[in-house]
C-alpha cells in the first residue's frame, strides 16, 4: 500500500521532492498543482526535468486536483508568508488532506498571525487531518535541532546559533531580496523600504525555541547589515565588484527580563570563500553543560529542505489532527528505502480510494 502525495507548487523544491519520492517505495505521486498556465497538462516527468513521462498531468485547477483523491498528503511549496498561503492551506485541509508546507512563516504561524493559526488548527481538526510547517531553516537547523540539543541540558542560560552559507547558486529573486550588488547606501534604503528582507523566519524560529523551553520573551529584535566584498565576487547571475554588497547579515535576538537569551545570526552571501570566509552551522548553548556544535560546511539548504519535507510524511500522517509544529512530532529521520512500514494499517484505510 502506498500513501498518496499531491505537490502544490511546481518550483525548485517541489521538483526535488518529486524526484526523491520517485526513488522511494510506499509513496505514490497522484497530482501536481501549478500556477503558470504553460504548465497545464504537462506530464509531471517533463515538468520536473526527467526524460520520461510519469502519466500524471500537472494542472492549474487546485480544487480539481484536490478532489480527485479522497485522502493524500499535500507537499506545499508556493510561497513564504502565512497571509499568502493560508487560503491554499485551508482549501487542502477542507478537501481532507494532510499538509506539509515549507512556507517559512508556517513553522510557527502563531508568531505573526495567531488568528490565522487558530483558524487553520480548527479547520484541520474539523477534517481530522494535520498541518505541519518545516524546512531546513526555518524548520530545522536554527530551531528544531537546537531544541533537541537542549534536551541534554539541566539548565539553559543562552542559545546562540550562526549559519554562514553561500547564496552563489541562487537566482535574481534572492539577489534582490538580500540586496546583493547594491551600494551600502542603496542597501540601507532597501532595508528601510522593506525591499531587502534578509532571512524569513527568525521570529518563528525564536518563538518555536522559546515556547519549547517555556520561556516568555519580552521582545524579538532584528537587524540587517550589509556584507561588503573585499574582492570581486562572480556567480552565474551577478558580478559584484569590491566595495559593493555581497550579502546580508541578518541577526535576531529574543530577550527575556531585558537579557538576550536567544541570538540567531545568519550572514548570507555569494561566494564567501573568495574573501576567506568558511561556511558552517554553529550552535552554542550556554548552560549546564555548555555545548558547542560546529558543522562545516553548512548543511545544504536545498536538499535539506526537500529531504525533511518528504521524511516528515509518516510523522504528519500519524500526528494528531490540527496544526502541529516540528517540536510536537517524533524526531525526524531519514527513510532510506520503503515508507510503507511507517504507516499504521488502521490509518491507511482512509487513503485507499
Ligand atoms: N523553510 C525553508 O527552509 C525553505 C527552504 C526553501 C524554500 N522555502 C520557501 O518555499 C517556497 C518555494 O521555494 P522554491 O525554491 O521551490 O521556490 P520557486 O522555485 O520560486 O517555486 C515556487 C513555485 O510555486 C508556484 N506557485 C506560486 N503560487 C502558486 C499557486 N497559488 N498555486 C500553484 N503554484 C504556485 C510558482 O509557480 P510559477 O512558476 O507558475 O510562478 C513556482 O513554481 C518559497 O517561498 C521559499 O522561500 C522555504
Amino acid at each position: 500500500v502506498s500513501v498518496k502525495v499531491i505537490l502544490w507548487g511546481m518550483g525548485e523544491m517541489a521538483k526535488g521532492m518529486a524526484k526523491m519520492i520517485l526513488e522511494k517505495k510506499g509513496l505514490e505521486l497522484v497530482g501536481a498543482i501549478a500556477k503558470r498556465k504553460e504548465k497545464q497538462d504537462m506530464d509531471l516527468g517533463t515538468a520536473i526535468g526527467l526524460d520520461r513521462k510519469l502519466g500524471i498531468l500537472v494542472e492549474c485547477d487546485a480544487a480539481k486536483v484536490l478532489a480527485k483523491t479522497k485522502r493524500a498528503v499535500v507537499l506545499h511549496s508556493t510561497n513564504s508568508f502565512v497571509s499568502s498561503v493560508c487560503g491554499e492551506l485551508e482549501q487542502a485541509l477542507n478537501a481532507g488532506h494532510d499538509i506539509i508546507t515549507i512556507a517559512e512563516e508556517m513553522i510557527y504561524p502563531w508568531a505573526s498571525a495567531p488568528e490565522v493559526a487558530q483558524k487553520l488548527d480548527r479547520v484541520a481538526k474539523g477534517s481530522g487531518v494535520s498541518l505541519l510547517g518545516t524546512g531546513i531553516n526555518p524548520g530545522f537547523i536554527m530551531d528544531t535541532f537546537v531544541i533537541a540539543l537542549t534536551g541534554v541540558c539541566a539548565s539553559v542560560d543562552k542559545i546562540t546559533v550562526t549559519r554562514i552559507n553561500d547564496l552563489g547558486s541562487f537566482g535574481p529573486t534572492v539577489m534582490r531580496t538580500q540586496g546583493i550588488g547594491k551600494s551600502v547606501r542603496e542597501f540601507e534604503d532597501g532595508v528601510a523600504a522593506g525591499r531587502i528582507v534578509g532571512h524569513i523566519g527568525f521570529k518563528e524560529s525564536i518563538s518555536l525555541i522559546s515556547s519549547s523551553l517555556g520561556w516568555k520573551l519580552d521582545e524579538i529584535v532584528q537587524s540587517r547589515e550589509p556584507i561588503i566584498a573585499r574582492s570581486e565576487r562572480v556567480t552565474p547571475f551577478i558580478r559584484v565588484p569590491a566595495g559593493k554588497v555581497v550579502g546580508c547579515k541578518h541577526i535576531a535576538e529574543g530577550k527575556m527580563n531585558g537579557r538576550v537569551v536567544i541570538r540567531l545570526e545568519h550572514p548570507q552571501q555569494i561566494r564567501p570563500e573568495v574573501d576567506g570566509v568558511l561556511t558552517g552551522d554553529c550552535i552554542v548553548i550556554q548552560g549546564i553543560p555548555n555545548i558547542r556544535l560546529n558543522i562545516n560546511p553548512e548543511v545544504p539548504g536545498s536538499i535539506g529542505t526537500i529531504a525533511i519535507a518528504v521524511n516528515m510524511i509518516p510523522r504528519v500522517f500519524e500526528a494528531r489532527p490540527g496544526l502541529v509544529t516540528m517540536a510536537d512530532l517524533p524526531l525526524p529521520s531519514a527513510i532510506p528505502d520503503d515508507f510503507a512500514g511507517f504507516f499504521q494499517a488502521d490509518k491507511l484505510e482512509g487513503f485507499v480510494d
